[in-house]
Order: C-alpha cells, then structure tokens, then sequence
C-alpha cells in the first residue's frame, strides 16, 4: 500500500497507544520524516499541545511541518539537523518533552528518489546523506577508505559474509576509476558473489548499502548521543531539564545494532532508577501490517518512562 504523503508510518497504533501525550502536552518528534507519527501525536496532545519537529533532511522536514501546521492549536517548531542536537534546541525553546520519538533510518520517499542514491534498484548518484548540505557522500567513502576498514564496515554494518571479497572487488574497480553511480557499486558487490549471487534470496548489494547509509550518517554515532543525552536529561532537576518528569520515549529501529543499543540503554536506566521500560520485548508489525506495508518487517519499538522523582547524581 502506498501513501499519499510518500511514507506509511509504521507501527502507528501502538506509538499512538504508547506514546499518546497529555492534553496539551510537549512532544519531541526526532525524526519527522513525512509527518505521520507527528500528525498523530500531534493531534492526541490537542489545543495548547506542542511539538518539536527534527530532521537532517530540509525537504522532509519541510513537508511534516507543513502537516502538522494544519492542525489547529497545535504550537510547532522546528530543527534541521541531526536529534544529537535536539536537547539544545528544546532547550534554546524552553520547552521540556513529555514524549519522544525516534523512527530510525530513511523514509521512503528517499529511498526511491534515485537522485539520493540509496537504492542499488535504480541508476542514480552515489550520494546517500540524508542531510544534503553537508558531509562525505558514499562514493567519497569508497574512495578514500582502505579495503580493511571498507570490509570491516561491510561485516560489521552489514553484517555480509562475503565482506571481504566484496571490499577487494571495490578496491580493485576503483583502481580503474572512480565510483559514481549505484549500479557501478551493485555490479561490483555482484561480482564479489561470483555464481552465489543466483543463490541469494535478497540482491547481493542489500548489506554493502545498508552499511555505507549507517556510515555516511554516522547513523549509531547519533543514537549513541541521544540516549546519552537522554540519561542526562533524565538525571537533571525539573526546571532546567528539556524532559519532563514522567516523560515516555520511544525508538524504533530497523537493524539488530540499533535495537541492541536502545535496548542496553534502556536496561542500563531501568537498573539505575531512573525509570521503567514498558516494553519487556520489542513490539513489532503484525501480519496486517506487514502486507500493507513491508518496510515494516524489521522494526522493533522500544519504550521507556522516565521515573515521575527525578534522581539527582551527587
Ligand atoms: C523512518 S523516517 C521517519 C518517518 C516518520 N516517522 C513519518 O511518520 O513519516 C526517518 C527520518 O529520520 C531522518 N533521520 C535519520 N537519522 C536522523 C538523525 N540522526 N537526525 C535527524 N533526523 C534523522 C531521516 O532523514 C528520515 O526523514
């Protein structure tokens, strides 16, 4: 099923359920995307509510703005950026959160733009920042980085088997010329395949993709800084905190690093007694969901509440 904001926001009813802000409460939404968990929860906090919307990518943020501008008595606000800044901006506001969300990864409307370079299924620029001003784009990494770290990236990122086959087969195309396009990387993972390639169940460039998107975003760099900044907030008295006492954060990830560093931060503050998870085990799409939309077969949300007394470090 598509949608007509270009993203079918994924496991919509139990963010909406676990999530659901108080009338007129302070959502921070850190990964806007095209709108769609923010118009929700936008619209359960109501007249008097308030959102702050962030993302690294301007036209993404753009359109979820617009979308949640339209509903009335809602107070928005917006940061482009990565949400490892998003405590200063909540800040610089004065506004304390009583939900947060992070849905982790790209929207789908980036994922098909060829332009973006995402996507081995269509010829496009080898780019793939979700922010377009700045920073390296994928094909400055497969020119710069050494075949070592190139296949360490490939197994650890993207956790392929054939990763160091596939950093050599780089290595050596790029000594003919430079990488520009996504089918010039997907030809050469394939040919790192060899005959095993027919064998694959998912196209042999799925994981070389997937870890060149996490590094040219420093994708778990940034998660590291918002739970650390989270714990922080968390641990800060009432009044000079950007979260509200009692504040409810999800995640949701998309790849087993991810889900594991939430799901450690969590565990961490929990032991600490800053708070409890209300989610014991991930939740994850049901089977509707996953026909009507299969981009959610991976997700996994995670939801902490943060204790209602503040524990102060000495
Ligand atoms: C899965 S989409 C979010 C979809 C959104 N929840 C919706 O309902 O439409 C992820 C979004 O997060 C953004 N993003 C990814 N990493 C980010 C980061 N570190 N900081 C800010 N935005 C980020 C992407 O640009 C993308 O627009």
């Amino acid at each position: 099923m598509s949608s007509p904001f270009g993203h079918l926001p994924v496991l919509l009813e139990s963010v909406s359920n676990l999530l659901c802000p108080p009338a007129g409460g302070t959502v921070l939404d850190l990964t806007a995307g095209r709108g769609g968990h923010a118009e929700a929860l936008a619209r359960a906090a109501g007249t008097g509510g308030r959102i702050l919307l962030c993302d690294l990518d301007a036209g993404n943020l753009a359109f979820s703005e617009a979308r949640v501008r339209a509903i009335p008595g809602i107070e928005v606000r917006t940061i482009h950026g990565s949400f490892a800044n998003a405590d200063r901006a909540m800040l610089s506001a004065g506004w304390a959160a009583d939900r947060v969300l992070a849905d982790l990864g790209f929207a789908s409307t980036q994922m098909d733009d060829p332009a973006r370079g995402f996507s081995f299924q269509n010829d496009g620029a080898l780019d793939m920042r979700l922010d377009l001003s700045r920073g390296e784009t994928a094909a400055d990494l497969l020119a710069r980085m050494s075949e070592s770290a190139l296949a360490d990236a490939i197994f650890q990122l993207g956790e392929d088997p054939f990763a160091r086959r596939i950093a050599r087969s780089i290595v050596e195309r790029r000594s003919r010329a430079p990488f520009r396009t996504t089918h010039e990387l997907a030809i050469a993972v394939s040919a790192a395949y060899g005959p095993k390639a027919r064998d694959s169940r998912m196209h042999p460039a799925t994981r070389t993709f997937m870890a060149l998107r996490i590094m040219v975003n420093d994708e778990l760099g940034a998660l590291r800084g918002l739970l650390e900044a989270l714990r922080v907030a968390a641990s800060t008295i009432p009044g000079k905190s950007w979260l509200n006492p009692g504040a409810r954060i999800g995640v949701i990830s998309f790849h087993s690093l991810e889900d594991r560093l939430v799901k450690h931060a969590f565990v961490e503050w929990e032991s600490a007694g800053l708070g409890r998870r209300l989610t014991r085990k991930p939740v994850e799409a049901s089977d509707a969901e996953l026909r009507a939309n299969p981009r959610a077969r991976s997700a996994k949300l995670r939801v902490f509440e943060f204790a209602t007394e503040i524990i102060v470090p000495r």
